[in-house]
């Protein structure tokens, strides 16, 4: 058999393999190959083994802009190593496109891509992914689906400029848009810095969720080394995607399935470069879903334990300055895993068949450059993502702290209190709001069920009447997430949620919360008993669950954030431990 080309004999390989049941499998595969060959295909092409790649380009998905010139390049790359290639579509979201939020979507899309995975005929499939939850989708998709995967971004977009200043989406979507609200810039600028933040497709230029779940994808080596950081519109990207393409082909042949590199070991590499990188909160709920397909626990007290010991070493905006296309120039992921070399599992194996190690040991790291620092001198020390616990959150909850206030990291203050987004959005710049700077403002019911989604609406804004005076930040809570290019004191993913009955529902105004990052607590300062009063006295009522269709299942199957917000019925159907793992 020639490297790249199927054993024809093989019934489990390309064109053979997974054919409709028609009661005769001679002809399932004989009008399969009657109807591929409409489109021009020879034998010879179909005995090949078959790349699927999946096509998620979209007309409303500017992150995923490049898409037809990636395909262009993984084909190539499939041709290259005797393999044939034939992309396919699902669902493809963007975090401005998806009403309510993407967040709820994104278990569809993860659904969307196992299942068609599973009724392709696929030897190996290239997932091509970017914009925040599309690579968590196929990376769930394609665990759950169990056959030899590799993942391709998008890759980052271009920051542009605005008189004189460079700027990219989207922290400095939020800065601007902070100035506007406190009246600092106009409406004339406020226009002009809309037309200036996005310099090209592709996704966020910062450290958000796409540009972590990228760099987590390589750190667990499910993407090729080197591949998280080129920018989209660039050749470096083009000739990551024409090798992908040709391992592809590699990980075919050899049966190099998913579950062999997501492993205990990935997945605390993953962790850890989350940390490293300052990354997205977003990425803990997300690397907690893709661990649940392979049964695999997250535990937050042992992350936590991980976070403590690790440096934040990427300066990137929202923790520090830089953007996407200067970590590429500064050495990318591989950079940073040099860097953290005493704290990651050098012997996990990667979609290249061999050890990060071994990947490692060929990269060149010795040249200077500022983006990713030496650990002796991090961005911040150690404790990049905080997990709380407290009578507020005794499931937990999280604190980004490397992008929060330093002086609000302990803070105790008057809870000012928003029933839900509505009430909040009614509400917030009202003059009559009775509320300070050294207040608290708590937001309830935006948790997984209670939106439903968990929408970024963690990133309360400032009330304008205190933007107004300067003020910047203060301690938020509420059970939802925020975007991962955002910063504040925001704590995040209070479990339970309130809509369920979390004690997050029994808040009040004026009530006294307690934020201490130092002993990693969140508490309301009210007594066992008052809280069981008040349960008693207004007890929470489910949403009701609505009648029909992908909002029927979302709210029936929905699990908290620190199981990755996965369908429960989408989780693996046995456990396999915890990740990290004890020491
Ligand atoms: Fe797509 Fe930011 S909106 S990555």
């Amino acid at each position: 058999m020639a490297d790249g080309v199927r054993d024809a004999d093989d019934p489990t390989q390309g064109m053979t393999r997974g054919l409709p049941n028609y009661g005769d499998s001679g002809f399932s595969l004989f009008l399969r190959k009657a109807f591929i060959k409409g489109a021009g295909y020879t034998d010879e092409a179909l005995d090949r083994t078959v790349v699927g790649i999946v096509n998620t380009g979209s007309g409303f998905n500017p992150c995923h802009g490049n898409m037809p010139q990636l395909i262009e390049a993984v084909k190539r790359g499939v041709m290259l190593a005797g393999g044939l290639p034939v992309d396919f579509p699902t669902i493809s979201l963007h975090e401005s496109f998806s009403n309510p939020t993407s967040m709820y979507l994104r278990n569809l899309m993860s659904m969307d891509t196992e299942e068609m995975i599973n009724a392709l005929p696929l030897d190996a499939v290239v997932l091509i992914g970017g914009c925040d939850k599309t690579v968590p989708a196929q990376l769930m998709g394609a665990a759950s689906a169990g056959i030899p995967a590799i993942q391709l971004v998008t890759g980052s977009m271009l920051t542009g400029g605005h008189r004189g200043e460079r700027v990219g989406a989207c922290t400095d979507c939020r800065a601007f848009w902070g100035r506007y609200r406190g009246d600092e810039i106009d409406d004339q600028e406020i226009s002009e810095v809309n037309s200036s933040l996005v310099g090209s497709v592709g996704t966020c230029s910062v450290m958000g969720t796409a540009s972590t779940m990228a760099g987590i994808a390589e750190a667990m080596g499910i993407a090729l080394p080197g591949s998280a950081t080129p920018p989209a519109v660039t050749a470096d990207r083009m000739r990551i995607a024409e090798q992908t393409g040709t391992r592809a082909v590699g990980i075919a042949r050899e049966r190099l399935t998913i579950d062999r590199i997501l492993t205990e070991s990935s997945f605390e590499n993953a962790l850890r470069v989350l940390l490293a990188l300052g990354g997205s909160t977003n990425g803990i709920v997300h690397l907690a879903a893709v661990a649940g397909r392979l049964g695999f626990d997250l535990d937050l007290e042992r992350f936590d334990r991980l976070s403590r010991e690790t440096p934040v070493l990427v300066n990137l905006k929202p923790a520090g300055t830089h953007y996407m296309e200067d970590l590429h120039r500064a050495g990318g992921i591989p950079m940073l895993l040099e860097r953290l070399r005493d704290l990651i599992d050098l012997d996990a194996l990667t979609i290249t068949g061999r050890t990060l190690g071994e990947e490692l040991a060929e990269r060149d790291t010795s040249f200077p450059q500022e983006v990713v620092r030496p650990r002796e001198d991090p961005i911040y020390p150690a404790g990049s993502i905080a997990v709380l616990r407290g009578n507020l959150a005794p499931g937990g909850a999280i604190i980004k702290q490397a992008a929060a206030t330093p002086e609000l990291l302990e803070h105790t203050g008057r809870a000012v209190m928003f029933e839900n987004s509505a009430d909040m959005a009614e509400r917030i710049d009202s003059e009559d709001l009775d509320v300070r700077a050294d207040d608290v403002l708590v937001l309830k019911n935006i948790g997984p069920t209670g939106a439903p989604g968990m929408p970024e609406a963690g990133y309360i804004p400032i009330p304008k009447k205190l933007a107004r005076q300067g003020v910047k930040d203060m301690v938020r809570i509420s059970d939802g997430r925020m975007s991962g290019t955002a910063r504040g004191t925001i704590v995040l993913h209070v479990s339970p949620e309130s809509a369920i009955g979390g004690p997050l529902a029994y808040v009040r105004d004026g009530d006294t919360v307690r934020l201490s990052v130092t002993d990693r607590v969140l508490s309301l300062e009210v007594s066992d008993d008052e809280l069981a009063r008040r349960a008693e006295g207004q007890p929470v009522t489910r949403p009701a669950t609505p009648a029909r269709g992908y909002r029927k299942l979302f709210v029936d199957e929905v699990t908290q954030a620190e199981e990755g917000v996965d369908f429960r019925f989408l989780q693996a159907e046995s456990k396999r431990g915890a990740v990290p793992r004890a020491r």
